[in-house]
């Protein structure tokens, strides 16, 4: 809670191109929590560099993302959309939790995992404790919801683990947060391997679709998805192909699967290709034309920077001083 109301906190890193995926899962949804809660949306460049990345790029991509958010239709009057890195409580507020987070619990999270089996070469400690930054980002603004991946649902626990425990030792210091998994198109999955995740890493071109794609490419990839020889718009286990693109369709569309399965039942695969293809494109052309107006107007962006910096820095701190006076620190002589 802040100010009396529910507070919602998510955050995207700004390493590769956003994609279909992280579109429907997640911003399209955030843009429907501004009523009910108060919401923080950061770009979180500071776990980022868990992996090696190059500055020039690194800026650039984190200033793309962050306009992108407001192109998706993220009101920065309304949301607090800012760059972890211009809020120095973050980085505060993880040592302190790293004090209290068990090399045991970190060693067990299967993103840890994953990482340093890809990228053996820098296995570094940020990489490990990575999620305790991410609670530290979540705890210091008292988040009751926290929109999440399936994928990050073990940061979460991780992060409920923590503030439990810190709040056993010093009282209720912290709210405890509840993911929000969404529902409809929460899971999009490759083009390419239907049974594997949309991902900004994958190296195939044609298995995701970026937000930045032009109507043209996007009805390609479209028509080349994989999908299963029996010609059939039939939402099923085993028709993974097809089942992503009735899912897309669904999220993008409205539709229910069964009206979109009447829909095409006398169509083949090509004709609802294209269908899933022209509706992805003109969902994302006001949001491609909105992102590259914004991106012309410097002094709007920075001024949203600075001022929800600011706001963001303003909760987060009276939150980290509290911790600090809670575990003991002397107060600052003003
Ligand atoms: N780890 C998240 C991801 O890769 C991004 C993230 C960082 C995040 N801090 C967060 C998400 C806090 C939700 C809440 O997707």
């Amino acid at each position: 809670m802040l100010d009396g109301k529910k507070s919602l906190f998510s955050g995207m890193q700004a390493t590769g191109t956003l994609h279909l995926g992280n579109y429907l899962g997640a911003l399209k949804n955030w843009v429907t929590f501004e009523e009910e809660y108060q919401c923080f949306y950061s770009v979180v460049d500071m776990h980022s560099i868990t992996v090696r990345q190059n500055p020039a790029e690194l800026r650039k991509k984190a200033r793309a993302l962050l306009t992108l958010y407001i192109a998706a239709g993220l009101n920065p009057e309304k949301n607090c959309i800012y760059y972890q890195s211009h809020v120095s409580a973050h980085a505060e507020l993880s040592w302190v939790l790293s004090c209290f987070t068990y090399m045991g619990e970190l060693n067990r999270m299967t993103q840890y995992k994953d990482k340093a089996a890809k990228h053996a070469d820098n296995i570094n400690a940020g990489l490990f404790t990575y999620p305790v930054l991410m609670a530290a980002d979540i705890l210091l603004f008292q988040s009751d919801v926290v929109p999440v991946g399936s994928d990050q649902k073990q940061h979460l626990e991780i992060t409920r683990d923590i503030a439990t425990r810190f709040n056993n030792i010093y009282g209720d210091v912290f709210t405890i947060p509840e993911p929000y998994i969404g529902k409809a198109g929460a899971r999009i999955m490759s083009l390419q391997e239907p049974t594997k995740k949309m991902s900004k890493s994958d190296e195939n071109p044609n298995a995701s679709i970026n937000l930045m794609d032009d109507p043209d490419t996007i009805i390609r990839k479209f028509k080349r998805a994989v999908t299963d020889s029996d010609n059939e718009i039939r939402y099923s286990e085993d028709k993974p192909g097809i089942s992503n693109l009735i899912d897309i369709y669904v999220a993008v569309t409205g539709k229910t699967i069964e009206e979109t399965e009447k829909e095409f039942a006398s169509s083949g695969y090509g004709d609802f290709k294209m269908a899933v293809g022209e509706s992805v494109s003109s969902m994302l052309k006001p949001i491609q034309d909105r992102y590259a107006e914004l991106a012309k107007d410097k002094a709007y962006i920075d001024k949203v920077i600075k001022e929800n910096g600011e706001k963001a820095a303003y909760y987060a701190n009276k939150t980290l001083r509290k911790v600090y006076k809670k575990i003991g620190f002397p107060q600052k002589i003003r």
